[in-house]
C-alpha cells in the first residue's frame, strides 16, 4: 500500500498521476487539514507533523510514503527517511533540473510557498541543477489556500489579476520555463498559463514522481483508494469531482475518514 500526504489538497494532483501509473496499487491519501497551510510554518512544526502523518500511515500498512508536497519535502524529508530507513520514501522537489534543461532563454522561475521559497533545500537544488541558468524564485501567498476554498478561481478575477502580477514580471525577465513548486499550483495551471500566455512552458513534475514511485514500490494491490484528513474529511469527498479528479471516484471505498493525529 502506497502513503500519500499533503497538508491539503494539493497533493490530490501527485495522487492522481499515481493513481494513473499505477492502475492496481492500493493507496491512501491523507490530507493534514487541521494543520493547513504549511508554507507559513516553522520547519520544526512542519517536520513534527511529517513524522507523525509517516508513522501514522505505516501503522496503516504503508510500505512506501509519499510526501505529496514540495513544502514538506524541502522541511522534513531527510528526517522522515532517518526515521524509516527501511521504507521507501519520495519526495516532491521544484522541477529545476527539468526546466533548466529545457530552457532556451538562460531563465527560468520557480513559483513556491513562503517556506519552500526560503529554503535550504532549493537553494541547493538550484546550485545542483541550474548552474549558468538565471533562477527568479516567487513565494506566492495565499496561493494554496485559495485552491482550497474549492472556489472556481478561473473566474475570479480579483485571483486572476494577483496571479499576473506575480509572473508578468518574471515573463519580463525573460523567463521561458515556469515551475508550478507546489503541488496546490497544478490546480491553478489553468488560470497560470492564461497570463502567462504563450511566453514561458510551465513545468509540473507530478508524473516524474508517479515514475518514481513506480520504480519504487511494486504496485500490488486491488487498485483501491482510501481518503483521510485530519479535519473536515467531508472537504476531501467534494474535492474530487471540484479539482476534475472524479474519476478516482471509482477506486474510492467509502467516504473520507477523520485521522486524529
Ligand atoms: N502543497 C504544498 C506544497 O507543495 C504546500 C501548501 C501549503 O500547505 O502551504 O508546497
Amino acid at each position: 500500500m502506497i502513503g500519500i500526504f499533503d497538508s491539503g489538497l494539493g497533493g490530490l494532483s501527485v495522487l492522481s498521476a499515481v493513481a494513473r501509473a499505477n492502475p492496481g496499487a492500493d493507496l491512501v491519501y491523507l490530507a493534514d487539514t487541521a494543520h493547513l497551510p504549511y508554507g507559513n510554518k516553522s520547519d520544526e512544526f512542519i517536520c513534527a507533523r511529517v513524522l507523525a502523518i509517516g508513522r501514522h500511515l505505516i501503522e496503516r500498512g504503508c510500505g512506501t510514503l509519499v510526501v505529496a508536497c514540495n513544502t514538506a519535502t524541502a522541511a522534513a524529508l531527510s528526517a522522515l527517511r532517518g526515521r524509516h530507513p527501511g521504507i521507501p520514501v519520495v519526495g516532491v522537489e521544484p522541477g529545476v533540473k527539468p526546466a533548466a534543461a529545457a530552457s532556451r532563454s538562460g531563465a527560468i522561475a520557480v513559483l513556491a510557498t513562503e517556506s519552500t521559497a526560503g529554503s535550504a533545500r532549493l537553494s541547493a537544488l538550484i546550485r545542483a541543477h541550474a548552474g549558468g541558468v538565471a533562477v527568479h524564485v516567487a513565494a506566492c501567498p495565499g496561493w494554496a489556500t485559495r485552491v482550497e476554498t474549492l472556489q472556481p478561481l478561473d473566474a475570479d478575477p480579483q485571483f486572476a489579476a494577483e496571479v499576473a502580477a506575480k509572473v508578468l514580471p518574471l515573463l519580463d525577465a525573460g523567463i521561458d520555463r515556469l515551475v508550478l513548486g507546489c503541488t496546490h499550483y497544478s490546480f491553478l495551471a489553468p488560470l497560470i498559463a492564461r497570463q502567462v500566455a504563450g511566453r514561458a512552458e510551465l513545468v509540473d513534475v507530478a508524473d516524474a514522481v508517479a515514475r518514481q514511485v513506480l520504480r519504487l514500490s511494486d504496485g500490488a494491490g486491488s487498485g483501491r483508494l482510501e481518503l483521510l484528513a485530519t479535519a473536515t474529511p467531508e472537504r476531501l469527498d467534494a474535492a474530487l469531482p471540484a479539482l476534475g479528479l472524479g474519476w478516482l471516484a471509482a477506486r474510492v471505498g467509502g467516504a473520507a475518514q477523520l485521522a486524529e493525529i
